[in-house]
């Protein structure tokens, strides 16, 4: 079937977080089941990109969403990317979601209901006014997160049944705005309803996504059953109850692409095998030297992440000062709100030598940081899937995480990492502990080396459910002949 991934994120050209991992190696992993083609805005990353893009369409506007061209480009792997041509809404520095100064931008309605409406449009039945004549259309769309949810809206309000798969990366953000800003987007009066597109008085595109597609999923098994309950469910967890009633929601866990290998990562001070710990230490030893830390025989910590709340900071903060007692450094690569950011430089600050604190976004930088510690610390309120303790695991450094969403699926505690269960510094701290006494039997510490190593957590044994997923919606009647 022809496929259509809705993302507004993808690693070839911008990475915020994991959705950009995912949406550049899924599609991928998935070319030998499907024609599986990805919609992006017209970010000038994008945009300004060494890859040539042929205009291959107009699209029209609806209501302030404006019309604009449809580009194509082709990727490594022939993957190929549709692109928004609308310069008004995406040619902008700062983030995809952020100004320069780290607000949301004003208009980021329009921004993501201009990417909704285009994958609408891009669909077999769509009604056709001014739209040129396309080259490719979907039997299938496949929406990422909020940002992709009115997509499934404009269709079924155009009376058109294309099958739909929602996958919630995240259920945190969800995509609010004011009531008032329905008919800008040509959301129709009679969808705003509780039933429908309203939360709390407000529009949701997350429930958009939610209420008109037919199977939702979301990136790991344990974050699917979590979501259904209150403490995780973001006041949306009666209506996910339902949807896992009737079978419509379903975990499937992320994987990790090819990219992620310690022998043949070029990134790397130097590549390493696994057992090949001499390799490593080399790693370990250049991390040291560019955070400016001392000499020193003991364990190398390391945060790679977001710095934003879900990623529970504030308890890696607070258990920094005995790691550094107890003999441990920790390096940290990461941006995000800006007092979680001046927190962590206050610390460095407060053990120079001993802690290291690089405010920035930089895949080099990270992957140094995997593949040079010996630990990753990973303390997340909640966790979706995860993809950064898979990264740590495969570069041989063990993941000290709390047991929830996604890390409690991909971690084997006391095997190929450690789990906590209190979300407490008392809690972390007992699992950090456990880690500094592993790190001291060597034995046993290089068996978890090996074994979290071995973990294959290739996209090719994750895709198998998303492409049967994909049959079965857009041919229902043949899979129920078999
Ligand atoms: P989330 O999507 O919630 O941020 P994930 O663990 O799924 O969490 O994915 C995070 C991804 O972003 C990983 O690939 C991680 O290596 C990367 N990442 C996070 N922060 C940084 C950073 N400051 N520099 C480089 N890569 C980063
Ligand atoms: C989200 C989640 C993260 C997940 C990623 C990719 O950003 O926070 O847990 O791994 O999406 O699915």
């Amino acid at each position: 079937s022809r496929v259509l991934f809705v993302t507004s994120e993808i690693a070839d050209f911008v990475k915020v977080g994991g959705l950009g991992d995912v949406s550049a190696a899924l599609p991928r992993a998935l070319q030998v089941h499907h024609d599986v083609r990805v919609l992006v805005p017209g970010y000038p990353q994008v945009t300004q990109s060494e890859w040539p893009i042929e205009v291959v369409a107009e699209l029209p506007g609806l209501m302030d969403i404006p019309p604009c061209q449809l580009g194509r480009i082709e990727l490594t792997e022939g993957l190929i990317v549709y692109t928004l041509l609308c310069p008004e809404l995406y040619d902008r520095a700062g983030s995809p979601y952020l100004d320069p100064e780290g607000r949301d931008w004003s208009d980021n309605d329009i921004r993501f209901a201009r990417l909704s409406l285009a994958a609408a449009q891009l669909c077999v039945g769509y009604p056709r006014h001014e739209t040129t004549a396309l080259e490719w259309q979907a039997d299938l769309l496949h929406l990422h997160d909020w940002q992709a949810g009115l997509a499934a809206g404009y269709l079924r309000w155009n009376h058109v049944d294309t099958p739909c798969v929602y996958t919630i990366h995240n259920l945190a953000y969800q995509g609010l705005f004011p009531r008032h800003h329905a008919a800008r987007l040509g959301v129709p009066e009679s969808a705003f309803d509780e039933g429908k597109v309203e939360f709390f008085d407000q529009l949701s595109f997350m429930k958009a996504g939610l209420v008109y597609s037919d199977h939702i999923t979301t990136v790991s098994t344990t974050y699917a059953r979590e979501i259904t309950t209150p403490a995780f469910g973001c006041g949306l967890d009666g209506l996910l109850a339902t949807l896992a009633e009737e079978g419509r929601l379903t975990g499937i866990v992320n994987g990790i692409d090819d990219s992620w290998n310690p022998r043949t990562d070029t990134y790397l001070a130097r590549s390493f095998a696994t057992s090949d710990w001499a390799g490593k230490r080399a790693n370990t030893e250049y991390v040291r030297r560019s955070f400016r830390l001392a000499v020193s025989h003991g364990p190398l910590f390391a945060v790679v992440s977001r710095l934003v709340h879900q990623k529970g900071l504030d308890l890696t903060i607070a258990v920094a000062e005995s790691i550094v007692r107890a003999g441990g450094q920790i390096v940290v690569i990461g941006c995000g709100e800006p007092p979680i950011e001046n927190a962590l430089r206050n610390l460095a600050a407060r053990f120079p030598g001993a802690i290291g604190v690089s405010i920035g976004f930089s895949e080099r930088e990270a992957r140094c940081l995997f593949a040079g510690s010996d630990f990753l610390l990973m303390p997340s309120r909640f966790e979706p899937c995860g993809l950064s303790q898979m990264y740590a695991q495969r570069f041989g450094s063990l993941p000290i995480a709390h047991r929830t969403g996604g890390l409690a699926d991909t971690i084997e505690d006391g095997v190929t990492g450690f789990l906590f269960d209190e979300m407490s510094p008392d809690g972390f701290q007992e699992a950090i502990r456990r880690a500094f006494r592993v790190f001291g039997a060597t034995d046993l510490f290089y068996a978890m080396r090996r074994a979290a190593m071995a973990i294959h957590y290739q996209w090719r044994l994750s895709v198998r459910p998303y492409a049967d997923l994909y049959s079965n919606l857009v041919a229902p009647n043949e899979s129920v002949a078999r």
